[in-house]
């Protein structure tokens, strides 16, 4: 495995440095079981850059996405099958800016799309069986194990992706439930309803949807029609009342953009909220900003507005198996509780194994 990894990283490696991004290693995390198929791997390039415009001066998602794209092209789907046959396999990129900067002398991809705009993919649901029998997930797989555990009849396909049945919320929300009477439960971004599931499970009555997607909307209407289900975005969506818990699961990507936006006001309205923040290695850019780390002060474009500290004083990052959350907690919250039930529910440190090129 390593010798291969090594030759992806060496690949990466002489594309990415037309974009002047500089391939030193690679890290990657081998799940216990993946999303779709039970086997896979995913990995990230570690690059460093000296160009703080690399995503441009106000942050443009499209320059976010080419160098993640690249990899994807420069390798090929013909040549990561047959490096990983059996195995599900995400490529990122994590860039690293790096001092002493430089003024950026060439131009990466253009944006054309808004950063905010994630929300018009198609959405579709398809059956497990249907979906083994044409070998788009397998048994083991995580998406099969959730929909097992909650007799949920559907998998939701967004754009090209699996996107739901998840982990991290689901689990989170199942342990906050062993430490303190959960009344109230808000999801922002409601999939297929795992999470609703969970809270009938818990008696939980009162539990609010809200998903921009007017398919997903219909969907979960449909199968819950004892709760709330508000077709809004979440960037506009208005907190008027309190939750004990919010579960954010947006999609990677727009989690700082809604915290710069709406973190305050999130923060003003729940006890705890779980963040879905990623995959082990895939968006670990975002999770890692969001959770502010300090490796990203100097961009441009940063501001800890984009990160859940200023927003709630216990704030901590952990991953179910693959997917990575952040959790952010008031003071009326039993942390150290929480944490210990997590920890025997399965979550645990983030954890890669890395490669050196
Ligand atoms: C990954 S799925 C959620 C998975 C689900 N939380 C689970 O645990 O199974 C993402 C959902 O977020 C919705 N979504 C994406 N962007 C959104 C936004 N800005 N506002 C509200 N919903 C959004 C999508 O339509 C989709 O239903």
């Amino acid at each position: 495995m390593i010798s291969t990894l090594k030759e992806m990283g060496f690949v990466a490696k002489e594309r990415l440095a037309e974009l002047e991004l500089n391939v030193t290693g690679v890290h990657y995390y081998v799940p216990e079981r993946a999303q779709a198929w039970r086997k896979g791997i995913y990995i990230s390039f570690d690059v460093h850059t000296k160009n703080p415009e690399s995503f441009g001066q106000t942050f443009e998602v499209a320059r976010r996405q080419a160098p993640q794209k690249l990899m994807y092209t420069v390798l090929g789907v013909k040549l990561i099958r047959s490096l990983f046959p059996d195995r599900e396999v995400l490529l990122d990129v994590y860039v690293h800016l790096k001092r002493p900067m430089s003024h950026p002398s060439i131009q990466y991809a253009t944006a054309t799309k808004d950063v905010l705009d994630f929300t018009e993919m198609y959405v579709s649901y398809k059956r497990p069986s249907s979906l083994i029998q044409s070998g788009e997930i397998e048994e083991g797989s995580t998406l099969l194990r959730y929909c097992k555990k909650y007799g949920l009849p559907h998998v939701m396909k967004q754009g090209t992706h699996y996107a739901s049945p998840d982990s991290s919320s689901v689990e989170a929300l199942e342990a906050i439930c062993t430490t303190q009477e959960v009344k109230s439960v808000l999801e922002i971004g409601g999939g297929v309803g795992t999470c609703g599931r969970a809270a009938q499970f818990n008696g939980i009555r009162d539990f609010t949807f809200v998903d921009v997607n007017p398919i997903a909307c219909q969907y979960l209407r449909r199968h819950f029609t004892r709760f709330r289900v508000a077709e809004e975005n979440a960037f506009t969506f208005q907190f008027n009342r309190h939750w004990d818990v919010i579960l954010m699961g947006i999609g990677y990507l727009q989690n700082p953009w809604f915290l710069e936006k709406r973190g305050q006001d999130l923060a003003d309205h729940c006890s705890v909220v779980i963040f879905q923040s990623g995959i082990t290695t895939f968006c670990e850019f975002e999770h890692d900003w969001i959770c502010g780390k300090a490796e990203f002060a100097p961009w441009p474009w940063w501001t800890v507005f984009q990160t859940l500290r200023p927003y709630f004083p216990h704030v901590w990052e952990t991953s179910f198996d693959w997917q990575t959350c952040v959790i952010g907690a008031h003071k009326n919250v039993n942390v150290a509780l929480l944490q210990k039930r997590m920890r025997q529910r399965g979550f645990s440190e983030i954890q890669y194994q890395r490669v050196i090129l």
